[in-house]
């Protein structure tokens, strides 16, 4: 460890006692960022923890909507973001009265879902033409999509949640292959944003063809931000923890890893006996990578960027974050 390294490490572990702070870092964060984190964690974790840890101030190491659900969950904490531009860039195609196409699916798997219409909608448009059906929010989503949300989801929950509605139909904003992914797993009818991970999107079939020729005996697992061709050739589809959990269950020895490689750290840290390889070797998210240990010492010292959602929309989102958490 670089002596740069250790000093910044001792300077955070000052401020964090001194302002009664706890780290968080969601599964993706630089190496030496989960390092030093107090809880590192997928979606659905991070907002378990936010709602059961004993603290004044949590810093997110993450990107901003996670700080804005632990914000929600959390009102009496104060949440840093220490990266203030660390955004999501799917939970950015979606706003509350932004346009985009929308798909149709249905029960059984459609390989080519079709556009509803030939034009665009905003999710308040598909709320009105749907009466009653009710919106299912991936929690990589703005707290005010939240708020005109019925309940949330994770990558982990996503099947879950939807099975546990009374309604044949539901509407999932906003990645069409999580969208797609739960399709497959329920007789529900799927009304789906157009909206996708850049990371997670570009890994294609030949990727797979590829990574299976190189290690013939490595599992495959990939993340169900992944493109439907990609995941019904996977071995297992899960999120970040879910894959974690899939390894250290498993007795086999080497595996192919599709999701952001920021994951590797845990997945070589539980498993030190066990072989990692990347399903592409840039799925890298630009935004996860944005926090150092500086950026860190930064909030910490400066108190910023406190993240916080205004009461009228924190109420509504909420309601849609407790659905899920309970619900889970
Ligand atoms: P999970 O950690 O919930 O699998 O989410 C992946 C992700 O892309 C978060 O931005
Ligand atoms: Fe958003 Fe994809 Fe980055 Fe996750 S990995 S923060 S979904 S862009």
């Amino acid at each position: 460890m670089s002596d740069q390294i250790s000093q910044l490490r001792e300077e955070i572990f000052a401020l964090k006692q001194s302002r009664n702070a706890m780290i968080f870092a969601h599964n993706y964060q630089r190496d030496e960022v989960q390092a030093i984190a107090d809880f590192t964690g997928d979606s659905l974790e991070l907002a378990r923890s936010a709602r059961s840890v004993e603290c004044e101030i949590i810093v997110l190491c993450g990107v901003f909507f996670m700080a804005e659900s632990a914000s929600i969950i959390s009102p009496d904490k104060t949440v840093l973001l220490p990266e203030p531009d660390a955004g999501c860039p799917m939970a950015e195609m979606i706003e509350v009265n932004e346009t985009r196409r929308v798909w149709k699916t249905f029960p059984g798997y459609d390989k080519q879902p079709s556009f509803i219409f030939p034009h665009e909608f905003s999710l308040r448009d598909i709320k009105k033409n749907n009466p009653g059906v009710p919106v299912v929010a991936y929690v990589n989503t703005s707290a005010a999509v939240k708020a005109e949300s019925d309940i949330c989801c994770t990558s982990a929950n996503v099947v879950e949640i939807i099975e546990s509605l009374s309604s044949d139909s539901v509407i999932c904003v906003p990645d069409r292959n999580l969208a797609m992914w739960a399709q497959k797993n329920t007789r529900k009818r799927i009304i789906a944003w157009d909206g996708f991970c850049h990371v997670h999107d570009r890994v294609t079939v030949e990727d797979v063809m590829r990574a299976r020729m190189d290690y013939p005996d490595a599992l495959l697992m990939a993340h169900p931000e992944c493109r439907m061709e990609v995941l019904e050739l996977a071995d297992q589809v899960t999120s970040t923890s879910g894959m974690l959990r899939y390894v250290q269950s498993s007795g086999a020895g080497e595996f192919i890893v599709g999701t952001e490689l920021g994951l590797f750290y845990s997945l070589r840290k539980e498993n030190p006996d066990k072989i990692f390889h990347p399903l592409r070797k840039d799925m890298i998210c630009p935004n996860m990578k944005k926090t150092t240990l500086g950026s860190i010492v930064n909030a910490l010292k400066n108190m910023e960027l406190v993240v916080t959602v205004p009461e009228e929309i924190r109420a509504s989102a909420k309601i849609a974050l407790d659905r899920m958490i309970g619900a889970d």
